[in-house]
């Protein structure tokens, strides 16, 4: 029996990878807890989730602090005083400041709508239609220093459409973001993941992929 890890979600939109987390710590498929849910936007959707699965929650609005510095140290103050073990950013609008990261060493994981190191940043499903790519994708990874760069857990790849649109490919690349979010967390909750330089190595990795995904297909 695996001791349940203690998560703080950390979430400024909607909260539907808050929810995904939510259902599979509930249908036992998840050795987690959420032990907190922090918002830095009043009313996020994220907090109401939270709320209606009977979480705690906590919100502290960025704006409220004069600097990024300050911010943090109350978010991480917050994480600490639920005795957070590891930080989930699920939708979490705020870049990460070094002395949070120095707060939870390789304890932090962000998921990103993009096929990481491809589309750092903001609008990426629109970046990848607008590029031309035949993939997209969604990256779980650790949250270092910079902005979407710490070593990669999981990806998932889905194809981008001819017809496609930007909240189109956005959906089908949420609904993966679900799946592997969940898996990443309990990689870690079962202790397999470590570190080879950036190179995250998987104890135990399951059989190998598909060996090639082509888009569009061969006839
Ligand atoms: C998700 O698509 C997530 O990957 C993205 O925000 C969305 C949140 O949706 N995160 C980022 O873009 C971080 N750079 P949700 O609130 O429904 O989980």
């Amino acid at each position: 029996m695996i001791k349940k890890l203690r998560l703080g979600v950390l979430a400024s939109g909607g909260g539907t990878n808050l929810q995904a987390i939510i259902d599979r710590c509930t249908d036992g498929s998840l050795s987690a807890e959420i032990a907190l849910v922090l918002s830095n936007v009043p009313g996020a959707g994220a907090l109401v989730r939270a709320e209606t699965a009977g979480l705690a929650t906590c919100c502290l609005d960025h704006r409220s602090y004069p600097d990024r510095e300050s911010f943090d140290r109350a978010v991480v103050k917050t994480l600490h005083d639920a005795g957070v073990e590891l930080v989930v950013l699920a939708g979490f609008m705020r870049i990460i400041g070094e002395a949070f990261v120095a707060a939870f060493p390789q304890r932090i994981i962000n998921i990103h709508p993009a096929l990481l190191p491809a589309f750092p940043g903001l609008h990426v499903q629109r970046k990848a239609l607008e590029y031309g790519a035949r993939f997209a994708g969604c990256t779980v990874h650790f949250v270092d220093g910079g902005v979407d760069t710490g070593p990669i857990i999981v990806q998932a790849v889905v194809p981008i459409l001819d017809d496609d649109t930007e909240a189109a490919l956005a959906a089908r690349i949420l609904v993966q973001e679900h799946r592997i979010y969940p898996q990443a967390i309990q990689l870690i909750a079962e202790g397999r993941l470590r570190l080879e330089g950036r190179r995250v190595i998987i104890d135990s990795p399951p059989p190998s992929p598909v060996a090639a995904l082509i888009n569009p297909p061969l006839p």
